[in-house]
């Protein structure tokens, strides 16, 4: 399994982090040449390798780190998204029509299999080591494509966090989507689940 970051910002650096602390291979991107990325890349850790979006898109999973806006033009950077797993890690306050903004984001990727996860923590939290004290912080995972929430919960748990999955987008996931500008009722819950 390949992955990348599409974004390499607050969040993309804090989920570079993730993938550092426990040694995994990430491919990290933005509309910046790979060259531009390289220094922070070295100080986050020698997994964290720098491409081109296009080269970056080529992962088997790919983390959406980009403001919400943007999605349409990482959409665009790659011709065919069929069988692609994307992690949707963006937010948006946006008047959506009562729409989930990760369904839009979906609609966006046609082919692509959408997971909501790591979208409800700010990114100064999802830098911190996931483990304190004999538990594990929560990561929420909602999807319309059961066999891609698996896949995404055994990176989840690859990465030191407790996967919980809240079912379809529409449905348990609307509790870490905003809706008529206001955030839902998970967003920002910083839980953590002991281990067994
Ligand atoms: N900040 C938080 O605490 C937090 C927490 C959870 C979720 N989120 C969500 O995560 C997303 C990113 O937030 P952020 O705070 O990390 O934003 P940010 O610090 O502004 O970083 C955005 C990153 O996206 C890149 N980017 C922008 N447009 C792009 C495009 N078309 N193609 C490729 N890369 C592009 C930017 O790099 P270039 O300018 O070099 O292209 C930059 O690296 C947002 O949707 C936000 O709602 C944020």
């Amino acid at each position: 399994m390949s992955y990348a970051i599409a974004g390499f910002g607050a969040v993309g650096q804090a989920l570079a982090r993730m993938f550092a602390r426990k040694g995994i291979e990430v491919a990290v991107a933005s509309r910046r040449q790979p060259e531009a990325l390289a220094p922070q890349a070295t100080v986050i850790g020698p997994t964290i390798v720098p491409k081109t979006l296009k080269d970056a898109l080529e992962a088997d999973i790919v983390l959406l780190a980009v403001p919400y806006g943007e999605h349409r033009e990482v959409a665009k950077a790659r011709a065919n998204w069929k069988g692609k797993i994307v992690i949707d890690v963006t937010n948006s306050l946006d008047d959506l029509g009562g729409v989930p903004s990760s369904s839009v984001v979906a609609r966006a990727l046609p082919g692509a299999q959408l997971v909501k996860a790591f979208n409800h923590l700010p990114a100064r939290v999802l830098a911190e080591d996931p483990a304190i004290n004999g538990a594990r912080r929560v990561v929420f995972l909602s999807s319309d494509h059961e066999s891609a929430s698996a896949t995404v919960a055994t990176l989840v748990e690859r990465l030191g966090y407790a996967p919980v999955n809240l079912g379809k987008i529409a449905e348990g996931g609307q509790l870490v989507q905003a809706r008529d500008g206001i955030w839902g009722p998970l967003i920002f819950q910083d839980l953590f689940k002991k281990v067994q």
